[in-house]
């Protein structure tokens, strides 16, 4: 982590106590092994329909940083790409850049980031050893959800993205990012607390941070949903 506080001061001020109280060492393959069956839901695809699917890191963010494939690139201040390592085991993936976002170029900076940071954190990861992403790379106007047409032009970044990156665990930030990935229009509650296979990676489903906030008592379920996570990552 980049300052310098403990991490109970730090969970403090993100305000998850129920992260504090329920925090555990980090997983070892014997302490959480209670994997759940692989769900089917959806078919995920992978397939583009443009030359995304051959490029490498640089020509990705070349295209992404000048793509104009829908309506968004009108109003936006800039893209997002994405940040962290092209190592990452773990992938996050959200919805879409807010205003901060917007204005930063960086993927989870306003308040929502910050308690994304906090799950990070409670899970024993930095922000930089993980790679965080967004399923469009624009902020839709004051915010509102991404249309499909927006999904269907922008998708193939995020799934180049990930197929470069080949982590171990992907954890979907809100039914947006899930519904996005796994093709699927089941209702999160359902989609959450248990594994997912996105072409061979884990993928596990839960709450959007910028929810959480709204609703802190659901906290508990996002925090069993992440130890879920990092007990696939410990046996991988
Ligand atoms: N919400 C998201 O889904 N992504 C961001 O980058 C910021 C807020």
């Amino acid at each position: 982590m980049s300052d310098n506080r403990t991490k109970l001061q730090y969970l403090d001020a993100m305000g998850i106590q129920v992260w504090r109280r329920r925090h555990l060492p980090v997983a070892t393959a014997d302490s959480e092994t209670q994997l759940e069956p692989v769900t089917s839901v959806g078919t995920p695809t992978r397939e583009v329909d443009f030359d995304v699917a051959s490029m490498d890191w640089q020509e990705l963010a070349t295209a992404v940083s000048g793509c104009r494939r829908c309506n968004l690139h009108s109003t936006r201040t800039q893209t997002v790409f994405g940040v962290g390592s092209q190592r990452a085991r773990w992938v996050f993936v959200g919805e879409a850049p807010g205003a901060d976002e917007d204005r930063q170029g960086e993927p989870f900076v306003g308040r929502a980031g910050q308690l994304l940071n906090a799950m990070l954190f409670a899970l024993g990861l930095a922000r930089e050893e993980v790679y965080i992403a967004n399923v469009l790379k624009c902020r839709p106007p004051e915010n509102r959800d991404p249309r499909p047409e927006e999904v269907e032009q922008c998708e193939p970044y995020l799934i180049r993205q990930i197929e470069l990156i080949q982590p171990a665990i992907i954890v979907a930030l809100g039914r947006h990012a899930v519904h996005s990935l796994l093709k699927t229009d089941q209702a999160l509650g359902k989609l959450r607390g248990t594994r997912h296979d996105y072409h061979g990676i884990p993928l596990i489903a839960t709450y959007h941070p910028a929810y959480l906030l709204r609703s802190p008592g659901e906290k508990a379920k996002a925090w069993d949903d992440l130890k879920l996570a990092r007990s696939i990552v410990a046996v991988s």
